[in-house]
């Protein structure tokens, strides 16, 4: 026998071993609900050999893989048993339409729930808005408990079962999670898996001496190791701390600690936390969560002499713990948060892994397009990056709660004659407004003193330029920031995979800069582009067409809805054109019988383009440009306003008249 087949044997017959024993285990719950048992079961064996292997792989050569296996094959057939009968019925849909994400109906949003409405019940009110902006998908940021004062936005977390008592309650996300589900919006909640808060009841008893909770975390005597793991390390947050450790005086010992020292990176070599971690992603799941944005991804596996990024191990854990959804909770889809190389990123993207994806690259090379005027990066990384398996999509995104870092491939910055290091040093200095002639009013994040690396804080409206534009009082500068945030976002919607807008930007919100008088925020500059949101303004922006704000609010939200109009943009397939100008970029969608040839001109310059082009991607000689409703004759020139992005269609016979 070889391998493979000794371990398909070994799998087979650890689970003739292992069902009756869940049989008699789960009797009780088994009788009182014997369809959902027999589901249970069909989607155990489906799912077996893949999970068996997995785990096996993780944690086969642990003395006690089985206990760890039977505990958690009996949690997860209690969350299911336990789920309730409206997530059943949308396991049940979403499994007969797995395209379902891939629609062009999609669009998210993402929101702190205190800055953007207060609390949950304030959400609700916020419902009119989502509905006309055509949200889909809403992404609150972390709400469970969490450290007073810092708590980095939430992302130290302290219970995964208690929410936040100034949002809510539990129960109230789970009832809002159904009505906004009624309403056609998906809940997107974090999975911050990567580490809790030393708060957290695991870490509590860590620090109180309690072995079996000391091997969750990374807990060293002295320095010996540490030193031997930092050879190879990134620093994540160099400006709060150097190094990935953090000392503890009450236990005398160095904690790993990726990101800040509060926030302690789980072990997951140890079984008990994959088991106790599924348990949590199962209730969250059950809370009524469709996405599921899988916090830090690229750091869960540690090996020495490495970056301790992207390892394999991190690829099993995310692909196991996905298995399991797909038995207890199969709406459940993942979404990665990996802000890596783009070899890296790309490496999470699968149906058996992350579905969907932030899309990093993509995101900082408009930007770069935006400072240079010139597209050659973006066409040339594109051309070969944007492309992903069937079955998962890009989640193409302006910016985040996060940063903006420059994470292109170096040799593909070589390809086009740009030295990267100098490279993303200038687009730092752009982008913090230091570079002469800048439009961007951005501020640093992370400077490393030893490497000179940073990135980037701001706004989409500030970084594009309106900030400064409305300082000067310059109309005209006014007008271009307003067409550059509009460009960006036509070609989000329009490129293919979920466009995320970080709610705010939907009226250009300004950099907030009050942060820096809050002592739990002031040494973190992302907190500059999280303002709150002051409602009688939002609602004065709606209606007020003419001032830059009710523009790109205006525009947007008709851009989106032409958007949900296209067939062309559900799933299908984007195609890179050279456009022969250096300063416009190209693509074309093909799908549901429909072709739509994009053209965004990056320079604050008017650009033409030979229409000729259009022929060879269209057929016709006729084309309509979906946004501004011109139409266009392949036989001339086209010429793109400064900051234009045209959605060009072939006139049928239909709409010539
Ligand atoms: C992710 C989050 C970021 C957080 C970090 C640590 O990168 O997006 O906000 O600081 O993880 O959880
Ligand atoms: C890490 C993450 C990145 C995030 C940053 C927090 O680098 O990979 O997503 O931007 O931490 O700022």
């Amino acid at each position: 026998m070889t391998d493979a087949q000794q371990l398909q044997h070994y799998s087979a017959q650890s689970l003739e071993r292992l069902w009756p024993r869940l049989e008699t285990t789960l009797r009780d719950e088994a009788n009182a609900a014997p369809a959902d048992w027999r589901t249970f079961e069909t989607r155990l064996r489906r799912e077996w050999n893949r999970l068996f292997e997995l785990l096996f792989g993780l944690y086969g050569s642990h003395y006690d893989f089985f206990y760890h296996l039977e505990e958690l094959l009996t949690a997860t057939a209690r969350s299911w048993l336990t789920r309730a009968s409206w997530l059943k019925q949308l396991d049940e849909r979403r499994s007969a339409t797995p395209e379902w994400f891939q629609s062009q109906q999609m669009v998210g949003g993402m929101c702190y729930v205190d800055l953007f409405a207060g609390t949950i019940q304030g959400l609700r009110e916020r419902l009119p808005l989502f509905k006309k902006l055509g949200l889909t998908y809403l992404h609150l940021m972390p709400l469970f408990e969490s450290p007073e004062g810092n708590s980095d936005g939430g992302y130290a977390i302290s219970s995964y079962r208690q929410i936040n008592p100034e949002l809510g309650t539990v129960a109230d996300l789970s009832e809002l999670a159904r009505e906004f589900q009624e309403q056609g919006i998906s809940l997107v909640l974090d999975f911050v898996f990567n580490h809790t808060s030393d708060e957290h009841e695991w870490a509590r008893r860590a620090q109180g001496g309690d072995p079996e909770y000391q091997q969750f975390y990374f807990l060293f005597p002295d320095r010996t190791i540490p030193d031997r793991y930092e050879q190879t390390l990134r620093e994540i947050f160099p400006t709060v701390r150097r190094g990935s450790f953090t000392w503890r005086e009450d236990i005398q010992r160095w904690v790993w600690t990726t990101f800040n020292s509060f926030q302690w990176d789980l072990n997951y070599a140890n079984p008990a936390v994959f088991r106790a971690m599924a348990g949590e992603m199962l209730f969250i799941a059950n809370l009524g969560v469709e996405f599921l944005r899988l916090d830090a991804v690229a750091f869960i596996w540690k090996r020495e002499g490495t970056s301790c990024e992207n390892q394999p191990e991190a690829h099993q854990i995310i692909q196991a713990f996905h298995s399991l959804a797909r038995i207890a909770a199969p709406a459940l889809l993942f979404k990665s948060e990996a802000i890596v190389h783009p070899d890296d990123v790309m490496s999470y993207i699968s149906p058996h892994e992350c579905q969907i994806s932030y899309n990093p690259l993509l995101m900082a090379l408009l930007w770069e397009s935006l400072a240079t005027t010139e597209v050659k990066l973006l066409d040339h990384s594109m051309g070969h990056r944007f492309r992903l398996p069937a079955g998962t999509a890009w989640v193409n995104y302006l910016r985040s709660h996060d940063d903006i870092g420059w994470t292109f491939d170096d040799n593909d910055a070589r390809w086009e004659w740009i030295d990267p290091v100098g490279h993303r040093s200038f687009l730092n200095q752009f982008y913090m407004g230091r570079f002469p002639g800048s439009f961007a009013r951005g501020v640093p994040f992370q400077e490393n003193p030893d490497t000179g690396d940073a990135r980037v804080s701001g706004t989409l409206a500030s970084l594009a330029g309106l900030e400064q534009a409305i300082q000067s009082g310059d109309e005209q500068q006014m007008d271009l920031a307003v067409r550059r945030i509009l460009m960006l976002y036509g070609i989000i919607l329009s490129i293919g995979g979920i466009p995320l807008i970080y709610l705010g930007d939907e009226v250009g919100t300004l950099n907030d800069y009050t942060y820096s008088t809050d002592p739990d925020k002031a040494n973190d500059s992302r907190w500059i582009h999280r303002p709150r949101i002051d409602w009688t303004w939002h609602r004065q922006v709606e209606k007020e067409i003419s001032s830059p704000h009710g523009k790109i609010f205006a525009e947007l939200t008709r851009l989106i809805a032409l958007r949900k109009q296209q067939p062309a943009i559900f799933d299908g397939e984007t195609e890179f054109v050279e456009t022969g100008n250096g300063h416009l970029f190209g693509y074309v969608r093909y799908g549901g019988n429909q072709r739509l040839f994009i053209v965004a001109n990056f320079s604050s310059q008017p650009q033409e383009m030979n229409a000729d082009l259009l022929r060879e991607y269209g057929t016709g000689y006729h084309f309509i440009d979906l946004i501004a409703g011109r139409t266009f004759s392949a036989e001339h020139i086209l010429r793109l306003e400064p900051y234009q992005c045209l959605w060009l269609e072939q006139e049928t016979a239909t709409t010539i008249n």
